[in-house]
C-alpha cells in the first residue's frame, strides 16, 4: 500500500525519510568517552512536517541510553526548523539551513525541567550521502563551553514513508 505524498513544503527533506541504523561516539570533558548504537526513523503523514524518532543503547551491553523525538519543519526554502523532546527533561527548538543534503541547526531555545542537567546551547549538523547519514551534536552544558558531545553514522535500512 502506498502512503500519502510528501507535502511540498517538506519535499526538500525527502532525502531523510526512512529507517536508519548505526551508532557513534560520545564525549564531553566531564564524562568518559563512550560508544553507542542507534536507530532513527524519519517519516511523514502527508502534512508539512517530517517526524523524527531516535533511540540509543550502550555498546556492547545494550543498556538503553539517550532517546529523543521531534519534528522537522521548513520555514521556507533552505530554512529548516526542529523541535525536539528528550526524556532527560530537555527540549530543543532549532532554526538552521539546508544546503544540498546538509542540515545545519542551532538551538534558538533550550528548555529544561527543574531537574534536568544544565544545557544552554546545542548545535546539530546532519548530512546524507546516498544511504549514509552522518551527524555531529555539539553542546554547552554543565558549565562547559560549546563543544562536541556526539559524532555518529547511520545506514539506511529501509524506506518508510508513512508513520
Ligand atoms: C546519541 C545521543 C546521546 C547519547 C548516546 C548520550 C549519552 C550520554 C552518556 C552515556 C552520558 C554520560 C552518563 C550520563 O550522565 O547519563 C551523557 C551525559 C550527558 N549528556 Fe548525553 N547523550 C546523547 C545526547 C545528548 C543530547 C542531545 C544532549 C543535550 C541536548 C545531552 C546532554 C548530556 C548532558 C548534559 C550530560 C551530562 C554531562 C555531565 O553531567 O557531566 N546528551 N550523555
Amino acid at each position: 500500500m502506498s502512503g500519502p505524498e510528501l507535502h511540498p513544503d517538506v519535499a526538500d527533506l525527502g532525502f531523510l525519510l526512512g529507517s536508519w541504523s548505526g551508532g557513534g561516539t560520545g564525549r564531553y570533558p566531564t564524562i568518559d568517552t563512550f560508544s553507542y548504537g542507534e536507530e532513527v526513523v524519519f517519516a511523514h503523514v502527508g502534512k508539512p512536517f517530517v517526524s523524527y524518532a531516535q533511540r540509543t543503547w550502550s555498546v556492547p551491553e545494550r543498556r538503553p541510553l539517550h532517546s529523543e523525538t521531534g519534528y522537522l519543519r521548513m520555514a521556507g526554502p533552505g530554512r529548516p526548523e526542529l523541535v525536539l523532546a528528550q526524556p532527560s527533561g530537555v527540549v530543543e527548538v532549532h532554526t538552521g539551513t539546508l544546503t544540498d543534503a546538509v542540515v545545519s541547526l542551532s538551538a534558538v531555545l533550550v528548555g529544561r525541567t527543574p531537574t534536568a542537567k544544565e544545557v544552554t546551547a546545542v548545535e546539530r549538523v546532519l548530512r546524507v550521502d546516498g544511504d549514509v547519514l552522518s551527524y555531529r551534536v555539539r553542546m554547552a552544558a554543565v558549565g562547559q563551553p560549546l563543544q562536541d558531545h556526539l559524532e555518529g553514522q547511520l545506514h539506511r535500512t529501509g524506506v518508510r514513508l508513512g508513520t
